[in-house]
Parts: structure tokens; C-alpha cells; sequence
């Protein structure tokens, strides 16, 4: 695993934006899996920048969106299409149908296979942004004594739910299920790039950088460790020498 220590958030943000400027150089069309939550709106931020000033061009990208909690219509503010659209979509030059985020609503695990299907069509996943949850949980994948590979419902944790809630207007709104890519789907892409950040957060870090190179579903962000090309990019607060 490549390591990129931060002096804060923005350098964080502009470590990101390079890789996948880079990538989109290369690759034009590439498929880029992405994420939502707090840690990567600095880096939709810097890549609109640089789409607007003509530096990078999304018109040949594909995205694949990681999750999205059952039961919101894409126009709830609180569903992940919603955010897309809203911090990174409208702002660059992508073509919408080239966007794609699992759909939550009607019979959502009709949606996995689905969804499954979708990313092999689209020729797998080029480069994959994540972020963690404060237990390590990647996408929705939550900590457990196993996990399932591909697109699947879960239900969401208790922490979790806690933490998200911060998006809504009380607790009580927040899904307690969701669509997520697996740990499978995930560790199948080409590349990875985690962006972790502030110091609640380091005790993942250290997991991930463990000296023993242990692996714990009751982790799911150890589980990067099985793939040959993750960078994990963090800030100082997040970053502790072991
Ligand atoms: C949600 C998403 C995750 C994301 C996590 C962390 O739970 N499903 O993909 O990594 O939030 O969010 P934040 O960056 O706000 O800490």
C-alpha cells in the first residue's frame, strides 16, 4: 500500500485530484467508482475547478456510484444521486447517463445482480476513490464476522446510523438499509485511492498500516491490504507512526 501523508485536508483533496487528473489523462473513458460523505467533497471540488478551467475532461468518463440507502427517491437531499448531482455531476462536463448510482427504491436487492452486470459491462472499474467510516466500514460494508462479495442489501450499524445522522434532520430519518458494492466488487478494480482524514479516524489508519499486515472483516478497510494497488492518502491528524 502507497502511503501519502498530508499536512491537512486540502493537500489531501489536491493529492487526489492528481491521481485522477492523471488517470482521465491516460484513459479518457475511464470508469471511475465513486464516493459520497464529507472526506471527498474538497476533491469534486478541485477536479470541477479543473474541468471549468479546461484542465480535465469528463466527457467520456463513467462513474459507478459505491451505494445508496433504500428507500430515498433520487431527489431526497439526503440520497447519494442527490449529492452526486449536486457537489460533483453539475459541475463538471459528464454526460448524466454515463453517471451511475444503485438504485434504492422498489425491490432493492433486484438491484444487486443488476448492478453487478452493469460494472461488467461497462468493462470493470478503472480507478476507485473510497472513503471509511469511523469503524472502518467501506461503501456500506459494514463490520461483521463475514461479508458478501458482490452488490447486496445490508443493514446499516448502529454507529453508523449515529454518524450519518448528522445529515438529517433527526435520527430517526436516517434508512437503516442500503445498496452497497461489496468488499469483491471493490478490490476488483484496477486501482484504489482511500482518502482518510482527521484524527477520530486514526485508529483505522493504523489498522491499515499495521505492521503485521493483519486482515479483519470486523475492518472492512484491511481489506485493502489484498490489493496490489491502494493509495491511501490522509491528513497529519489521521496519520500516527506506529
Ligand atoms: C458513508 C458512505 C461511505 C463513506 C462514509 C464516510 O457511510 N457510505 O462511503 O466513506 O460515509 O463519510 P465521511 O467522509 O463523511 O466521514
Amino acid at each position: 500500500m502507497k502511503l501519502i501523508v498530508c499536512k491537512d485536508y486540502d493537500e489531501v483533496s489536491q493529492e487526489a485530484a492528481k491521481i485522477f487528473e492523471e488517470q482521465i489523462e491516460r484513459k479518457p473513458d475511464s470508469v471511475l467508482c465513486l464516493a459520497t460523505g464529507s472526506t471527498p467533497l474538497g476533491l469534486y471540488r478541485e477536479l470541477s475547478r479543473a474541468n471549468q478551467a479546461g484542465g480535465v475532461d469528463f466527457s467520456e468518463v463513467k462513474t459507478v456510484n459505491l451505494d445508496e440507502y433504500v428507500g430515498l427517491e433520487p431527489t431526497h437531499p439526503q440520497s447519494y444521486r442527490y449529492f452526486m448531482n449536486e457537489n460533483f455531476f453539475n459541475h463538471i462536463n459528464i454526460k448524466k447517463e454515463n453517471t451511475h448510482v444503485p438504485n434504492g427504491l422498489g425491490w432493492a436487492p433486484n438491484e444487486c445482480a443488476a448492478y453487478d452486470d452493469l460494472i461488467e459491462k461497462l468493462g470493470g472499474i478503472d480507478l476507485a476513490l473510497l472513503g471509511s467510516g469511523l469503524n472502518g466500514h467501506i461503501g456500506f460494508n459494514e463490520p461483521a464476522d463475514t461479508l458478501c462479495a458482490r452488490t447486496h442489501v445490508t443493514d446499516l450499524t448502529e454507529s453508523t446510523i449515529e454518524a450519518n445522522s448528522r445529515f438529517f434532520e433527526k435520527k430517526g430519518d436516517v434508512p437503516t438499509k442500503a445498496v452497497t458494492m461489496g468488499m469483491g466488487n471493490i478490490l476488483c478494480a484496477k486501482k484504489i485511492v482511500i482518502l482518510i482524514t482527521g484524527e477520530e479516524k486514526r485508529p483505522i489508519v493504523q489498522a491499515m498500516i499495521d505492521k503485521q499486515f493483519s486482515v479483519t472483516t470486523q475492518i472492512p478497510a484491511t481489506l485493502l491490504k489484498l490489493h496490489p494497488d491502494v493509495t491511501l492518502i490522509c491528513d497529519r491528524a489521521a496519520f500516527q507512526k506506529g
